[in-house]
């Protein structure tokens, strides 16, 4: 199966048709302003503090599952009793995809490479899906039993291929993960750089340990976080103060100078935060026990 994601990344159209659609995506984000913003910002899950994606794509792929499942019981035992709950499966799937499809498409907008490549494969396979499941709907209404079963069966088929293109986005590009750094700075203060070195407004990226911490002076106060974005890894010290918060520079996330707490997304998850104090000229930083 990993031949087949390897053929499917090579294929040379996908990158000038993703920088056509992810242009469209982000011209449709923009158009809708703030509101455009927040609708976006749900869809990704920055909300929740969890990805929404993963989440609603269960919808779909349940009651497909649960819709082929009645639909080979029915064939074997020719009762129709199992009909009706097959058509209701293929109904609440088109929902879900409905969903699904919104809130891959909110985080694919921001994937670049390979997983952009990938993504786009992986929403033209469930678009397929998508499609079948509703030619197989409207088989259904109209009667055409064996025609929707059929197409429904495709249908899953495509799904099924779709799904795994996921599960590389998730494991193998890690889309959707917390992009922070695994470690932590050290458990006792430790100096990181001379204080008159951070002027107000600065923003300064310097090692604590194993982890590279993004200094920041804000109203005479020193604060440190992660310097990686919990989103896709931006770095945050090449990023601008808003107030008491720090933006990503590449997607826009912005974060609590105080807690990490995001503030918009679309980052889903905190960026990790450090406690700072002043001592002999120096600033030093350790990590915080509860964190
Ligand atoms: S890397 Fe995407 S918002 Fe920071």
């Amino acid at each position: 199966m990993q031949d087949t994601v390897n053929v499917i990344e090579r294929q040379p159209w996908l990158e000038p048709a993703s920088d056509t659609v992810q242009r469209g995506l982000y011209h449709a984000v923009n158009a809708g302003g703030p509101l455009g913003r927040r609708i976006s910002d749900f869809l990704n899950g920055s909300r929740l503090g969890h990805p929404l994606h993963p989440a609603v794509t269960d919808v779909p792929i349940g009651a497909w599952t649960v819709a082929l499942a009645l639909d080979g019981v029915q064939m074997l035992t020719k009762a129709r009793r199992f009909l009706p709950g097959a058509d209701a499966a293929v109904a609440i799937g088109l929902v879900g995809a409905l969903f699904s499809a919104a809130s891959g498409l909110a985080d694919w907008q921001y994937s670049a490479g390979r997983a952009r490549r990938i993504g786009l494969a992986h929403a033209l396979l469930n678009t397929t899906a998508t499609s079948l499941y509703a030619t197989s709907f409207i088989c259904r209404l109209r009667g055409k039993r064996k025609s929707g079963q059929l197409t429904g069966t495709l249908g899953f088929a495509a799904v099924c291929v779709g799904s795994f293109l996921g599960g590389d986005l998730s494991y193998r590009e890690r889309m959707g993960m917390n992009h922070a750094p695994d470690q932590e700075p050290p458990d006792d203060f430790t100096p990181v750089l001379a204080e008159r070195e951070l002027a107000e407004g600065a923003l300064k990226h310097v090692r604590a340990g194993d982890v590279t911490v993004v200094l920041a002076r804000r109203g005479g106060r020193v604060y440190a976080l992660a310097e990686s974005c919990a989103h896709l890894g931006g770095p945050l010290s090449e990023g601008t103060l808003e107030g008491e918060s720090i933006v990503c520079p590449w997607h826009g996330s912005r974060f609590a100078l105080k807690d990490g707490h995001v503030l918009n997304g679309p980052s889903t998850f905190a960026q990790p935060c450090y406690e700072t104090r002043l001592r002999d000229g120096l600033i030093e930083v350790r990590g915080r026990p509860h964190q």
